[in-house]
């Protein structure tokens, strides 16, 4: 795009989602992290929102590949490929320098691998800001004051919860599981109880709509009309889900998020706890959008939660706010 040349960029490189952030202004993209590509010729056929559409739906020539694995890069061509591709469509042929984020507590191999595929897809230079980190700016915190605050991101691929005070990370926690486990948990109490096949999408769809984090709140909540097909005869059928028994399958899930977050708490001292009790937990990521998840983090911490405005952004607007530190990133290099 002309005009943009010299902007650098941020971006959310998501399991589900990745997002561009330029430079004084904002999010410019957001685009599931799915490629189609003929399984022939290795030809892309679509990338994003469109290759999404595709999953699960494909001829046996076509492949819908997510190439993001619990937060990481499980397939790196078709990683640097979608990232290619999403630069081009932000910032054209322009080289920027690049903040991209990583979860918490990632290899060396595992954040080199991000960086390398950021040069490929044309950065000039990249530079990567754990995840949490990320989230906390883009969420408002204090991140730089003597203060402690405490992050919840559950994005698709993983859970990484931190505390953070002057300016870095005082005790995380990364777990890989969040919105994907949530989605199979659900599709797999569907098959094991219903003799019910359901797709990656479907099970995606009725998280969104009816899945609670407590299953006593599920009650309140209607039931839906799911598709998929019958393992005992091998035809569509349509049933009739309650929103408990979706909550009851994503229990073991939701639980081992808080153990994630009471383990991060019993690390931190005194004062950051305390801290944390003054202000609270904040919740960032899609995950943070199941219905009921403050309330039970909450009875179970004892301590008052509340979810970032827009979750599914924090992490980009992160990396964005970050690129003014990037000369004193080059320096440290
Ligand atoms: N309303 C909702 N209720 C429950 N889950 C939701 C909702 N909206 C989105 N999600 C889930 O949030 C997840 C995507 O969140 P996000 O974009 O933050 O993940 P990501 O950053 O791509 O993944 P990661 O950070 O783990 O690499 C998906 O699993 C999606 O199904
Ligand atoms: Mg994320």
């Amino acid at each position: 795009m002309f005009g943009l040349g010299s902007k650098n960029i941020g971006i959310d490189l998501g399991t589900a989602n990745t997002l561009v952030y330029i430079e004084g202004k904002g999010i410019v993209l957001r685009e599931p992290s799915v490629v189609a590509k003929n399984t022939q010729t290795g030809e892309i056929i679509a990338v994003g929102s469109e290759a999404k559409e595709m999953i699960g739906r494909t001829p046996g020539s076509i492949r819908a590949i997510r190439p993001m694995k619990d937060g990481v890069i499980a397939d790196y061509d078709t990683t640097a490929a979608m990232l290619k591709y999403f630069m081009e469509k932000t910032v054209g042929n322009s080289k920027p320098a690049v903040m991209i984020c990583v979860p918490s507590g990632v290899t060396e191999v595992e954040k080199r691998a991000v960086i390398d595929a950021a040069r490929v897809a044309g950065a000039r230079e990249a530079y990567v800001i754990e995840e949490p980190f990320a989230a906390a700016i883009g969420a408002g915190l204090p991140v730089m004051d003597p203060t402690g605050s405490m992050v919840v991101d559950i994005g698709g691929g993983t859970t990484d919860v931190a505390t953070i005070s002057l300016g870095g990370i005082v005790s995380s926690r990364s777990t890989r599981i969040a919105g994907d486990k949530f989605s199979s948990a659900i599709a797999n109490y569907i098959h094991q109880n219903f003799n019910l096949l359901i797709g990656e999408r479907t099970a995606e769809a009725i998280k969104i709509q009816v899945a609670s984090a407590s299953v006593e709140k599920a009650k309140e909540i209607e039931s839906m009309s799911i598709r998929g097909r019958d393992l005992v005869t091998g035809l569509p059928k349509s049933i009739d889900i309650e929103a408990v028994d979706v909550a009851k399958a994503i229990q073991e899930s939701v639980q081992s998020i808080i153990v994630a977050i009471k383990e991060t708490l019993e690390e931190t001292s005194p004062e950051i706890a305390a801290d944390v009790i003054d202000h609270g937990i904040v919740l960032t990521g899609g995950g943070a959008l199941l219905k009921n998840l403050p309330a039970i983090i909450s009875d179970a911490t004892k301590v008052p939660v509340f979810i970032a405005q827009d979750p599914l952004d924090c992490v980009a607007i992160g990396t964005g706010e970050s690129l003014k530190n990037i000369e004193v990133m080059r320096k440290r290099r």
